[in-house]
């Protein structure tokens, strides 16, 4: 099969758009330019999307700025959640073409880009019902005749700058919560993977979200993308991807004083300890290792095992990889495609070098096949040195380190060796030392005797250099919201 023929499994033909949405209209660029989508398995050209510029963007902002506005004063919590609901229902309804749209542009496989799906529809459909919830307080005053409130409002205009390992789901945890407490989105898309955000939008009009509201900008020119992070316009910044393109936007941002939410790298300690129930290990593993084929900002990258289990874990750990079946996502028997591009799979093949060139051992994989596509094995390598680049780096890829520790003291300061604090994993049944050691981990989110951390009501974040903020849950909207002190005096009067 072709891109051409995966494509034509695409029922709804309407949903593969590859213009801007830019005040209320598909646009393209004023001089036709475009930029390629790659298919990552085939390396084939999937569709090319109009390249807007700055203008566009400015655009874009100051379009989406009186559209917040608007829909602020003029709707209610309510209101506001119900039309989200329908955008759930609508996402949901279409799920079978968004999977193909996500698994084509970004190679996980086909029952991975549904699963994305409907993690995506979920912070919808999440937002949806917390839209009524954004309470204040009435704060008791010093001083005599006096009532302090506090009104949560929103924002202001936001920009969404989104990645291309979760197309869907980082839009929605966005863009959900912005709208639910009223703010207009101004949202670019990631170059390699524009056109399930596209598409999302496509359906959030079709539902009724009004048309200025929502703004996407695919733009493949970093120049003209900062200004989502310099236009005094936009009060709000959300970033997911990298730690180093999060510090440069954070700065720009600082300018004029945004509001910033920044979710980034991560390098996952996955600690598997004497005690812990070797089999579930292995399962989680699995999971939180090669989701995405290892291109998650929250997947386990070091594998740290005691000593005394290392053997066991490790041979059954690549038991199960041997059964991995690489190959393109839209083929039903792949169980990991292939990486984003060929950038990706270098750096997999850096760290599995320079791990072995300082002792490791290939248990599994190692190597890429011969192209076309963007492959590189499921690899699981033992005796790693705790100076290899992959003790300190994010992979971003399927490789599987595993370092061995004799106490709990060492494992907790090898995992904790590192600028970032994303997440982090153990296996342990010890409830002592479960309690201890969550503690103890410098990270925002960890997993416990699990490899699944993410879900629409459970804070999503990082500490350290991962980033600040908090994304899905409860406390997911404050993200969009800036609290009012109102002080009423001389009530008796
Ligand atoms: C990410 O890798 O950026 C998000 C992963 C998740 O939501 O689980």
């Amino acid at each position: 099969m072709n891109v051409q023929e995966w494509l034509g499994k695409i029922k709804n033909k309407d949903l593969f758009v590859s213009n801007g949405f830019v005040d209320g209209k598909w646009v393209t660029a004023k001089n036709g330019a475009t930029f390629d989508v790659i298919e990552p398995s085939t390396e084939q050209v999937l569709g090319q999307v109009a390249n807007l510029d700055r203008n566009d963007i400015r655009r874009a902002i100051a379009s989406a700025d009186g559209a917040g506005r608007k829909y602020y004063k003029s709707t209610t919590a309510g209101e506001r959640g119900a039309l989200l609901r329908k955008w759930y229902d609508a996402i949901l309804a279409n799920i079978d073409d968004l999977a193909i749209i996500l698994c084509l542009e970004n190679g996980k496989t086909l029952a991975e880009a549904r699963g994305e799906i409907a993690y995506a529809a979920s912070f919808v459909g999440w937002f949806s019902e917390e839209a009524i919830r954004a309470y204040g307080d009435t704060i008791p005053s010093s001083a005599a005749n006096t009532t302090i409130l506090t009104w949560k409002q929103p924002v202001g205009t936001c920009a969404v700058i989104t990645p291309w390992n979760f197309p869907a789901a980082m839009v929605t945890r966005k863009v959900a919560p912005a709208m639910a407490v009223g703010c207009a989105v101004v949202i670019k898309p990631p170059s390699e993977t524009p056109f399930t955000s596209l598409a999302l939008t496509k359906l959030a009009v079709e539902v009724g979200i009004p048309a200025r509201l929502m703004q996407v900008v695919p733009t493949k020119d970093r120049e003209a993308a900062t200004e989502l992070a310099t236009n005094p316009t936009i009060k709000k910044l959300s970033f997911t991807g990298s730690t180093g393109v999060g510090k440069m936007l954070s700065k720009l941002a600082a300018g004029t004083m945004k509001k910033v939410s920044m979710e980034l790298g991560g390098n996952a300690p996955f600690i598997v300890f004497e005690d812990a129930d070797i089999d579930v290990a292995v399962d989680a593993a699995m999971f939180c290792k090669f989701r995405c084929s290892g291109q998650t900002c929250v997947c386990a990258n070091r594998f740290l095992v005691h000593k005394s289990v290392a053997k066991e874990f490790t041979e059954k750990f690549v038991e199960r990889v041997k059964g991995l079946k690489m190959g393109p996502g839209m083929d039903p028997s792949t169980t990991i495609g292939p990486l984003i591009n060929a950038t990706a799979v270098r750096k997999v093949k850096e760290h599995v070098y320079d791990a072995v060139r300082l002792g490791a051992t290939i248990e599994v994989g190692g190597g890429c096949p011969e192209g076309p596509g963007y492959y590189h094995e499921p690899t699981v390598l033992s005796n790693v040195s705790t100076e290899a680049a992959v003790a300190t780096e994010e992979t971003f890829g399927p490789l599987a380190p595993i370092f061995t520790f004799e106490t709990e003291e060492q494992a907790l300061s090898m995992a904790n060796a590192t600028q970032f604090g994303l997440a982090g994993y153990f296996f342990s049944n010890d409830i002592r030392r479960v309690l201890r050691v969550a503690a103890a981990l410098e990270v925002g989110m960890v997993g416990i005797n699990t490899g699944k951390i993410s879900a629409a009501e459970a804070p999503f974040g990082g500490i350290k250099e991962s980033g600040v903020g908090r994304e899905g849950s409860m406390y997911g909207m404050a993200e969009y919201q800036v609290i009012k002190s109102v002080t009423i005096g001389n009530t008796d009067r």
